[in-house]
């Protein structure tokens, strides 16, 4: 049904049911998409990035409250030096031509990461548009560069660790995470049909929920978001539970 739905009846159908608080995209299949089309792999990167403008101005009009896009992986930098390159000065340029946008829609812009590796045109505009938007409200926008998940969880048992030592619980080790403040992950989306979590947000993932779209990053638009998030709300969430006791109110029922 849904792939006949026009798409503003789809948006409206979602707006309806409650919406995951935190989406997580794995932005996958840029190069797949310039090589089917005899393009340098960096076309596929420029388009993607058209991708992620259409993706996060329908996800705040619908009222997702977090929209987090793995941008660049740790292992990301052992790519081509000119694709390694040329992405960063795509990232430069998006967030140079973009903080306007944010502005207007309520969008605060966020990083996670190892964010020291990132050459320094991209730190201070990264830096720039941060500041700028820090007092929206509507939508943050975590984009993960230099980011991998085990470095991740390394780095807070480290912090962790030094504070709590032996006594460290779950909640101290998820307090010194990077996304520490955003809303649990509710829904993770990969597309271009891999089926991997490839070093994303392993600890965030515990009980999201898992899309996978066939569609390479560059195509991907509000209508695929929407049939994510739609997905999603035909899902029964149980946190480890059975379904009787979700029914019945909870736990010890
Ligand atoms: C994976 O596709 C994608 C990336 C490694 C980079 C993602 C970057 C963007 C979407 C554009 C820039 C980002 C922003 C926020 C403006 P791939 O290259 O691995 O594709 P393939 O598997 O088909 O080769």
């Amino acid at each position: 049904m849904t792939s006949i739905e026009p798409l503003a009846a789809l948006e409206a159908r979602v707006k309806t049911r409650p919406l995951p608080r935190h989406v997580a995209i794995i932005m996958d299949g840029n190069g797949r998409w310039a090589e089917q089309r005899g393009l340098p792999r960096i076309a596929g990167h420029r388009e993607g990035s058209e991708a992620v403008r259409a993706v996060t101005r329908a996800a705040r009009r619908v009222g997702i409250e977090a929209l987090t896009l793995y941008a660049f992986s740790a292992e990301n930098w052992a790519r081509p030096y000119a694709e390694v390159k040329a992405l960063m000065q795509l990232l430069a340029d998006y967030l140079e031509s973009e903080r306007g946008e944010m502005m207007e829609n309520g969008v605060r812009l966020n990083a996670i990461g190892e964010l020291e590796r990132l050459p320094r045109n991209v730190a201070e505009r990264l830096a720039q548009a941060r500041a700028e938007t820090a007092a929206n409200r509507d939508l943050v926008l975590t984009l993960a560069l230099s980011y991998g998940g085990r470095q991740e969880i390394v780095h807070a048992a480290r912090a962790a660790a030094a504070a709590k030592g032996a006594a460290l619980e779950a909640e101290d080790l998820e307090a010194a995470l990077w996304t520490h403040g955003l809303p649990p992950l509710d829904l993770l989306v990969r597309t271009s049909g891999e089926r991997r979590i490839s070093n994303f947000l392993l600890w965030q993932c515990a009980y999201a929920e898992l899309h996978f779209s066939d569609v390479l990053w560059p195509d991907f638009r509000d209508a695929e978001l929407f049939a994510a998030v739609a997905d999603f709300q035909g899902r029964q969430r149980r946190f480890g539970l059975t379904g009787a006791q979700l029914a019945d109110g909870g736990p010890g029922k």
